[in-house]
Order: C-alpha cells, then sequence, then structure tokens
C-alpha cells in the first residue's frame, strides 16, 4: 500500500502567515504539522509515500526531505491549481497507479495513529474505508449519513441542514476503484472536484463504502485557533528537558523544553512550553501552552498560550495571549512618549489590542 499526502491547497484561512510557508508546515510544539502526518503514516509500514504540493518552490521537500527520516521513500507531485482533493488524486495517478493507498490530509492531526482505521480497511477491503468523528458543527464538514444498520448512505459535503454529527476526518483508504470514479465526476458548483462526490459515486455504483467511528483526538489544523488548540493538546504531552542555558535567577516549571543553544536569563518559564534552539529570552514571563521557534529574541515581556515561528522578537509587550506570529515578526511595546498602537501589518493580518 502507498500513501498520498495532500499539502497543497489555498490556505485561505490561515492568511497571511500561509502567503509565505504552506500552512502544512506551521509549527505544533516547534514540528511542522505535516511531520505529524508522517509519524502516522510511517506506523502503518506504507511503501512509498507521494506529497502532493501547490507550487513548485514550495517549501515542503526542502523542509521534509526524502523519507530518510521516516525510512519510506517520499516522491512529491505538483498539483498546478487547487483543484480539489479528488483533483488532487487525479494529478497522482501516475504516483499511485493501481495500487490501494491511504490519503491523509496534510493538515490534519490524530497523534492516536490511524492503525484502527487502517485494520477496518485490510479486514474488509471496501473501494473506500471513510473516517468520522463526532462534531458539533457538521455543517462546517463533509458529512456522512448512515441508515439504521450503520452502512453509509449518503455523503454531503458541508450540509445546510445535516442530518448526522458525524464528520468526515482527513484519513480515507482506497482501492483504485477511485480513479475510475473520479474520472466519472464533475466539479462542484465551488469549482472543486470533490473526493465526497467521487465516494458518492461508488456508492450509487453499488461499491462497499465503509466508515469506521475514530474516537482518539483529531484536529483539522485549518484556522488559526485550531493550531492554537493543537498546540495546547501537544504540549500538555511534554516532557522536561533542559538541554539550553538557565541562569540562576530564572524559574523553570515542570514540562518545559529548552532546546539547546537557547538561553534563558531572570525569566519564568510555566510549562507546557518549548524553546527553540538559539532562543534568547530575557526578564520575561513565558507559558503556559507557549511554543517559541528558533533564534528568537524575547525582553521584558509576558507571553502564554502562543505559537511564535522562528526568528520573532517581542520586546516590552506585557501581554501576548492566543497569538500566532509568523517568521522574523518584530513587536515592540510603546515606549512611553507616543500613547496607542503604531503597526505595520501585511495584507490578511488579524490584530486584537486591548481597548
Ligand atoms: P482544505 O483545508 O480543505 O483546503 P485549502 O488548503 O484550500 O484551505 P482553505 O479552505 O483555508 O483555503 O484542504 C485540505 C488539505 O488538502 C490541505 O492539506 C490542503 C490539501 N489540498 C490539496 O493538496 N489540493 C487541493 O486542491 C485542495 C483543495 C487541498
Amino acid at each position: 500500500m502507498k500513501a498520498l499526502v495532500l499539502s497543497g491547497g489555498s490556505g485561505t484561512r490561515l492568511r497571511p502567515l500561509s502567503y509565505s510557508l504552506p500552512k502544512q508546515l506551521l509549527p505544533i510544539a516547534n514540528r511542522p504539522i505535516l511531520e505529524y502526518a508522517l509519524d502516522a503514516i510511517q506506523r502503518l509500514g506504507v511503501t512509498e509515500i507521494g506529497i502532493v504540493i501547490g507550487t513548485p518552490d514550495s517549501e515542503i521537500p526542502a523542509s521534509i526531505g526524502d523519507g530518510s527520516r521516516w525510512d519510506t521513500p517520499i516522491t512529491y507531485i505538483h498539483q498546478d491549481r487547487p483543484g480539489g482533493l479528488a483533483h488532487a488524486v487525479r494529478t497522482a495517478q501516475p504516483f499511485l497507479g493501481s495500487d490501494d493507498f491511504v490519503m491523509y490530509l496534510g493538515d490534519n492531526v490524530m497523534p492516536s495513529g490511524l492503525e484502527q482505521i487502517a485494520t477496518e480497511f485490510g479486514r474488509w477491503r471496501p473501494s473506500a474505508q471513510l473516517a468520522a468523528h463526532k462534531v458539533p458543527d457538521p455543517g462546517n464538514f463533509g458529512v456522512v449519513e448512515l441508515d439504521e444498520k450503520r452502512r453509509v448512505v449518503r455523503l454531503v459535503e458541508k450540509p445546510s441542514d445535516p442530518r448526522s454529527d458525524l464528520a468526515l476526518i482527513g484519513v480515507y483508504f482506497f482501492t483504485p476503484a477511485i480513479h475510475e470514479a473520479i474520472a466519472s465526476i464533475r466539479p462542484s458548483a465551488r469549482g472543486e472536484l470533490e473526493i465526497t462526490d467521487a465516494v458518492q459515486w461508488l456508492l450509487e455504483q453499488g461499491r462497499t463504502v465503509r466508515v469506521v467511528e475514530y474516537d482518539g483526538y483529531w484536529k483539522d489544523a485549518g484556522q488559526p485557533d485550531d493550531l492554537l488548540e493543537c498546540n495546547r493538546r501537544l504540549l500538555s504531552d511534554l516532557s522536561s528537558d533542559i538541554a539550553g542555558t538557565v541562569d540562576a535567577a530564572s524559574r523553570i516549571g515542570p514540562q518545559v523544553v529548552i532546546e539547546a543553544g537557547a538561553r534563558i536569563e531572570r525569566s519564568r518559564v510555566e510549562g507546557p512550553a518549548i524553546i527553540g534552539t538559539g532562543t534568547v529570552i530575557e526578564d520575561s514571563h513565558i507559558g503556559p501552552y507557549t511554543a517559541i521557534g528558533r533564534d528568537c529574541v524575547l525582553r521584558r515581556s509576558r507571553v502564554a498560550d502562543s505559537i511564535l515561528l522562528d526568528r520573532v522578537s517581542v520586546v516590552q509587550v506585557s501581554a501576548l495571549y492566543g497569538s500566532l506570529i509568523g517568521r522574523r515578526a518584530s513587536i515592540v511595546g510603546g515606549t512611553g512618549a507616543e500613547a496607542g498602537h503604531r503597526l505595520l501589518v501585511g495584507d490578511d493580518a488579524a490584530i486584537e489590542v486591548a481597548a
């Protein structure tokens, strides 16, 4: 069996961060989201992994490499436009050939693994094996409708009047029958080739489509609040590891990772928190639930429940909470004379300031 990880797409809901970095490389607990996907896929023992990327110069190949970190060769497949999940599979057909495959959405995080779903697929080998999770807001997802015997009867993409609270989650197992289905469907009203339409086509042809209810932790990290929630969740599993330097005037709580080359002076770090290599923290209070990337500088500041990417600087900021800060951003507290905020803000930024 092969794996196909979808890491193209537009990422509009994560702008402006996704303008300069594919959202699948945004870090959670200081690791790119995509690495968690590859960890889960590796445990299934697939023979090859294909990663769909959205631009030929995507940073993904340089960041992820040739697959040797996962002992599985990785092939990168360029999708010429974000034409939908089924369009991505169609683009990858030469790579997939006539193999069964697991398709995984590269912005989904499922740390408890995919083994349960893979076992169901292996046991019955249906044309499509879906996974679903109960959600309070099914209208925002592809929804699976089941009959009284829990057989799949219908899939509906973002229904306005959902008849089920089972949302499709980002992992699908397919036999090559899916290629015939994709060749038979047309783009949806939003102009995309939808994987739900392809699976619906299989159902209408009388092919077997199964669904397994997945009850482990799952997050579609497509929006800023999802990333922050996922960050809190993955940081809460952290074990302490202090490889960097901490001076005698600093206090480090439990569940704190300070990577080698980081330096903490006259500061308090409350876990769970992770501080990346090369980062300097002085006279600050960091955490809980905070992930700070590499080579950042934080001085005289308070930062909690946030994700800072690499080379961010935060100086004299009394309270930074629930924030996602992109690479090389600089946030500096007012220096006294002028009251109010002074901002240099890129397109689509979202800023919330104290009134
Ligand atoms: P989505 O999050 O559904 O779509 P998107 O990336 O376009 O984001 P937004 O809605 O915020 O604009 O995509 C799910 C995953 O599939 C994600 O990892 C991107 C990937 N994908 C592709 O690889 N190709 C595609 O054509 C699409 C639509 C998504």
